[in-house]
């Protein structure tokens, strides 16, 4: 029975400053996948790069406001293939023979932000032949990235706010010029790292006199800053799934974050521990028109992208009746009560058949250029 399992490998934790919030969307995913179909590997990152093996148990992984999970690097190695000719993992125990854990047939990362959402674990995947779920190489890349994400959405005809860059080039060599390309923005503005999530390093700004700290603190996550006039107006989102075989895109219901106190924008206290200040609204109430255009710019943005398998595409829809695309997310939250599950299962995918058709999606896809 057991050689019948599909065989897969949950890879969790990471570099990022998301690390917690990986561990927890691990522990979902491990409670709710389907063990009569799949035979589970939990594969941690600990926060210093190590992969180690892990046990197949989801409770001490919940992020709560008493827990904020992490992979034990002190656990047994694991050596994941990155080669065409070895695709087994491989056991690494100080003191004893390296053991085989057999053959893997689809890796599920479940990493956000840095070294995980933005290509660099696809990219060595892609090495090996080996089948992942999600998005290749260049679509988590331009996606992981505020500032290229905004290049491609523009060029895809789809509505940008206005934004300005500081690279790390600019800020070094004289930051006073590097911040005067933020005065056309007008006030407030939101200053945020280029490659980061979960509201991580981002700030409001009022006025010139915080702007200089509020760069400091995103060159904390990512020496490249994006800076944007702020948008007032609903965080409107939507999921999307790649389709079967030639079969466009599909597109969810909509989903909508409020934050109701305590917290200037929807940041990352107010995303993970204080639920009582947020309410996650689905099927978001719009109108049939503004529900039809953000599905048809999700698509459009997914397809431009190049994405695969899964995103969530988010969007400010402004009192006067304006959609602006503010973000996509290839690798967004996921435990059940994250917007991206839950906008499926308001859809007809419930959690776990959700789970089921990533990866039969992951399985059907070639390896190689796609
Ligand atoms: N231009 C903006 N105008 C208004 N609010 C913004 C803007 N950019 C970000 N925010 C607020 O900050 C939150 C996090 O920003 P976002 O770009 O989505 O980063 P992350 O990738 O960390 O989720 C948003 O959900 C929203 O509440
Ligand atoms: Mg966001």
């Amino acid at each position: 029975m057991t050689q019948d399992k599909i065989r897969v490998a949950l890879v969790f934790g990471g570099r990022s400053s998301e690390h917690a919030v990986s561990c927890s969307t691990a522990a979902s995913v491990m409670a709710a996948i389907d063990r009569d179909r799949y035979e589970v590997i939990p594969v941690g990152i600990a926060t210093d790069g190590h992969w180690v093996l892990m046990p197949d148990e989801p409770e001490p992984l919940r992020l709560t406001p008493g827990n904020r999970p992490s992979v034990d690097g002190e656990r047994p190695g694991v050596v994941v293939p990155t080669s065409t000719t070895a695709t087994d993992l491989t056991v690494l125990e100080p003191g004893e023979v390296p053991r085989t854990l057999g053959h893997v047939d689809v890796v599920f990362p479940l990493l956000h932000g840095p070294f995980g959402e933005d290509g660099t674990i696809q990219g060595m995947l892609d090495l090996a032949d080996v089948r992942y779920v999600g998005s290749g190489v260049a679509a988590s890349a331009m996606m992981m990235d505020k500032h290229l994400m905004k290049v491609l959405f523009a060029s895809a005809g789809l509505p940008v706010g206005p934004y300005a860059v500081i690279t790390d080039r600019e800020w070094v060599r004289d930051s006073d010029a590097a911040m005067s390309k933020v005065a056309a923005l007008g006030w407030p503005v939101f200053v945020k790292p280029a490659r980061a999530g979960s509201s991580m390093g981002i700030s409001k700004v009022r006025g010139p006199d915080e702007l200089r700290g509020a760069i400091e603190a995103a060159r904390e996550h990512d020496p490249k800053v994006v800076v944007e006039a702020a948008i007032v107006g609903r965080e409107i989102e939507c999921g999307v799934l790649e389709g079967h075989g030639t079969d466009a895109p599909r597109a969810s219901e909509l989903g909508e974050a409020t934050v109701v106190k305590g917290h200037d924008f929807y940041d990352f206290d107010a995303k993970y521990l204080d639920a009582d200040d947020v309410r996650l609204t689905c099927p978001a109430e719009v109108p049939a028109e503004v529900k039809a255009t953000i599905q048809a710019m999700s698509v459009r943005a997914f397809e431009a992208a190049g994405c695969e398998g899964l995103a969530r595409c988010d969007f400010f829809y402004t009192p006067d009746g304006a959609v602006f695309i503010n973000e996509v997310n290839t690798l967004p939250g996921f435990t059940p009560t994250s917007m991206y599950p839950r906008m499926w299962a308001e859809t007809g995918l419930p959690y776990a058949a959700l789970i089921d058709e990533l990866i039969a999606l992951a399985l059907e896809r070639r390896v190689g250029l796609r």
